[in-house]
């Protein structure tokens, strides 16, 4: 797979920021700077030649969009999906939450389209609206996809705080959820393995969009660098970082800006991002069960 350039990488977040200092500090559902973030994604992935939707929705009495990307080619019968919450709550703007999984898989979507990668499967990318309020944008989509399609997805990858600044390595166990996925959870640890840096695994129960789709039957997994928890002295032995203190200690709040980042957490999950979607995408794989 090809390196991801985490400077890219930041610069989106660096956007996203812009985006909530113009619009009252938040990119939350149902204010403008949840719009504002959408146009932005969108614009990009348009100028790279994907096929791209807005998916309407109403909660709590707001319009709210999801939308989707879709790099033409592949399989159109075997699908591999990955996604990410691109809202915020309404403390703050939401960099390390989640501006960091969205703007992680963008560079990588964009990757895909500078490096004209055509893998054997379809690629499609969602970026959810309304997760803050209950995995509402994922759940609307899932519910309003048409069995057959359902069907179609042979895994789902969810990227919710990739890039917190007293970061965990998780990944999402497999076997702490319904219809986790060993392949998926494999790729996703590949690019750790490949530098020597050791991962755990992390049970995210109904916590980010993945579990959406979980619902609906769809394997899934996902990366993860912890939120209010915090991190043992084992694990600061082996990640560095600092025991006693929260793997994010902004979460949900109006500190977790453009300060609020590791960069060096954020380029290696948007490298591993990219080596599981590269190999993932270039297999073939039967419909679960
Ligand atoms: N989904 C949570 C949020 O947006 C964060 C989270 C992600 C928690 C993954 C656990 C695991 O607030
Ligand atoms: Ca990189
Ligand atoms: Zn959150
Ligand atoms: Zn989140
Ligand atoms: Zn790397």
């Amino acid at each position: 797979a090809p390196d991801i350039a985490l400077a890219n990488v930041q610069a989106h977040l660096n956007q996203l920021q812009t985006i909530a200092t113009s619009n009252s500090g938040n990119r939350a559902h149902g204010r403008p700077g949840y719009r504002a973030s959408i146009d932005y994604v969108q614009a990009q992935l348009n100028a790279a030649g994907y096929t791209t939707s807005l998916q309407q929705f109403t909660s709590s009495g707001a319009t709210g969009w999801n939308l989707i990307a879709d790099w033409p080619g592949g399989d159109p019968d075997s699908v591999l999906m990955s996604g990410g919450h691109l809202d915020s709550v309404t403390a703050g703007p939401g960099i390390n939450d989640n501006g960091s999984g969205s703007s992680g898989l963008l560079e990588v979507a964009l990757t895909v389209a500078r490096t004209n990668f055509q893998p054997k499967k379809h690629l499609r990318f969602g970026w959810w609206g309304a997760e803050e309020l209950g995995l509402v944008g994922s759940t609307y989509y899932v519910n309003n996809l048409p069995a057959a399609e359902r069907t179609k997805i042979r895994g789902y990858l969810n990227f919710d705080m990739i890039g917190s600044p007293n970061p965990g390595y998780f990944v999402y166990d497999s076997n702490g959820q319904p219809n986790g996925s060993i392949d998926l959870q494999r790729a996703l640890e590949a690019h750790f393995t490949a530098l020597g840096i050791p991962t755990e695994l992390t049970a995210v129960g109904g916590r980010s969009d993945h579990a959406a789709f979980a619902r609906a039957g769809i394997p899934t997994g996902g990366l993860f660098t912890g939120a209010e928890v915090t991190k043992t002295a084992a694990q600061a032995q082996k990640w560095g970082g600092t025991s006693g203190v929260a793997f994010d200690q902004c979460y949900h709040r109006a500190c977790d800006t453009t300060n609020n980042i590791n960069a060096t957490a954020l380029d290696r999950n948007s490298d591993a991002i990219a080596t599981a979607i590269w190999s993932l995408a270039d297999v073939t794989t039967p419909p679960p069960g």
